[in-house]
């Protein structure tokens, strides 16, 4: 078998963690209908758990089947336009490389391409898990883009083995011509135009994966075999077929989609014996007692009120948090990723049991007026349910990512009993990813009732926590939660701050 390992190493260390956000330094989020509903583009939906395509679709699994291996989630997006990408990494420099290198390159593509949009476009890449054995693990990339008035969805499966850090190409499970064969007479019986995609339409697909049944599954990005309208389109090779058709590694890759297991222990991600270092119990009460006020207890018309947030959460970095703001006897509040709770629901627990709040800011990140109301309420709805199974914990906010808002965005979060809450101080630590800049900036931009924008997935962020508490109190303010900061709120209003004296 061949063993393609990656192209360039490298490019794993690209692919730490870089997450940008739009929004200039002091300004508000950009509170505007960038989208009127009839502009806006209702493309074909991928549920949260499942793809949608013009065929079969591929088996998707539990994303904690892969709890064990996955070392971290790397993040990416950037400033002048609404890009989110999350992608697993394994501690695996081939296997990290392959999943960095599509992803980075498919966000530089997105950006070369949509350079001159005035603000329509997005790009949001997830990743789906297909099948997972201690031999074998297939992951799918779950990208949407749009641009423009239209949007497009595009996957990519990822096949290897964790153990051997080696990853397969689809003739490593394939016999290529006989699977090349079954794939033109599959296409014949339907109007989908392979020949568009160059003269091997096997290697050329993006996405080669199983039914639960253990049926060949290969598909196209939308608008490549068939009308953009179709959305992502796949062919069916029926199980009698493709058991002829398979090499052992195919084997083993269908053998790990019809009957998966957990392929491994934890790689440094979420590991179950370590325990909670954010308890109420290890707050240090000999820390500025004054301003470590129990919630409920502090009058914000009264005080120098200012409450910290974190975004994108909870993740790797975030338990480190926890130990700084326990020390300083400081609640904060945490603005968390359905899909990273999932990933880290012990880490969203102890968040809670430190005393934190939670929020929700959507599922997967994606900018929501762009989004069809049922899908609005989806986003949002899973995530409170995510929060409160594993956290504990039931969200009253809702923070939409890019702080981008319309009348359907209100409504939606009307609907799902949620105010919104906004910041008034972006430290931009996502765009420096200095410690020192990041405490600078809180510093010089805080004022009375600041609700100040922070991100737990960046170390750098991370670090400066300290240093802004120990600033501020200097100056002397006091740390609140957001709802001790901004007291009763309505459903569906949104809040850039608290009072201001
Ligand atoms: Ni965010």
């Amino acid at each position: 078998m061949t063993r393609l390992g990656a192209v360039l190493a490298g490019l794993a260390l690209l692919a730490g963690c870089a997450v940008t956000y739009p929004g200039p330094a002091t300004s508000r989020p950009t509170a505007s209908a960038s989208a009127t509903p009839g502009a806006t583009p209702t493309p074909t939906e991928a549920s949260e758990d499942a793809f949608t395509a013009s065929g079969d679709v591929p088996r998707v699994l539990d994303q904690e089947l892969l709890g064990g291996i996955v070392g971290s989630i790397s993040n990416q997006a950037t400033s002048e336009r609404a890009v989110f990408a999350a992608w697993p990494q394994f501690d695996r420099p081939r296997i990290d490389a392959a999943l960095s290198s599509y992803y980075l390159a498919t966000i530089r593509d997105f950006e070369s391409d949509h350079r001159a949009d005035s603000g329509s476009s997005e790009l949001n890449l997830g990743w789906r898990v297909l099948a997972a054995s201690p031999q074998l693990v297939g992951l799918a990339s779950d990208g949407y883009l749009v641009g423009g008035t239209s949007g497009q969805s595009v996957w990519r499966s990822f096949w290897f083995a964790p153990g051997s850090d080696s990853v397969f190409g689809t003739d490593d499970l394939l016999d290529h011509g006989a699977a090349l064969a079954a794939l033109t007479s599959a296409a014949q019986t339907r109007s989908i135009r392979l020949d568009q995609v160059g003269p091997d339409p096997l290697t050329a697909a993006p996405l080669v994966a199983f039914s639960e049944r253990g049926d060949l599954i290969v598909g196209y990005d939308s608008c490549r075999v068939a009308d953009c309208a179709d959305g992502l389109v796949t062919l069916t090779i029926p199980r009698a077929q493709t058991d002829a058709l398979l090499t052992d590694v195919g084997r083993a890759a269908q053998a790990a989609t019809i009957t998966p297991t957990s392929p491994g222990t934890p790689a440094g991600g979420e590991s179950p014996s370590a325990s909670s270092t954010a308890s109420p119990t290890t707050a240090s009460p000999t820390t500025a007692a004054p301003t470590s006020a129990a919630p409920g207890t502090v009058d914000c018309r009264k005080r120098k009120c200012v409450a910290l947030t974190f975004d994108d959460g909870p993740g790797p970095y975030t338990r480190k948090l926890l130990s700084h703001l326990s020390a300083k006897g400081v609640r904060a509040t945490f603005f968390m990723l359905g899909q990273q709770v999932e990933m880290y629901p012990r880490i969203a627990r102890a968040v809670a049991k430190g005393g934190h709040e939670i929020g929700v800011h959507t599922w997967d990140h994606r900018s929501m007026p762009t989004l069809t109301p049922a899908k609005m309420d989806s986003e949002i709805n899973s995530t409170v349910r995510v929060i409160r199974s594993d956290a504990g914990f039931s969200p009253k906010y809702l923070r939409p990512p890019y702080g981008a808002m319309d009348a359907q965005v209100h409504a939606a979060a009307k609907r799902a009993g949620l105010a919104m809450v906004l910041w008034d101080v972006d430290t931009l630590d996502w765009k420096t990813r200095n410690t020192r800049k990041t405490v600078k900036a809180a510093e010089k931009l805080v004022h009375r009732g600041s609700i100040i924008l922070l991100h737990d997935i960046h170390p750098t962020s991370v670090r400066a926590v300290p240093g802004i508490i120990d600033a501020l109190r200097a100056k002397g303010y006091t740390f609140v939660t957001v709802s001790q900061l901004l007291g009763r709120t309505k459903p569906g209003h949104k809040y850039f701050a608290g009072p201001t004296g």
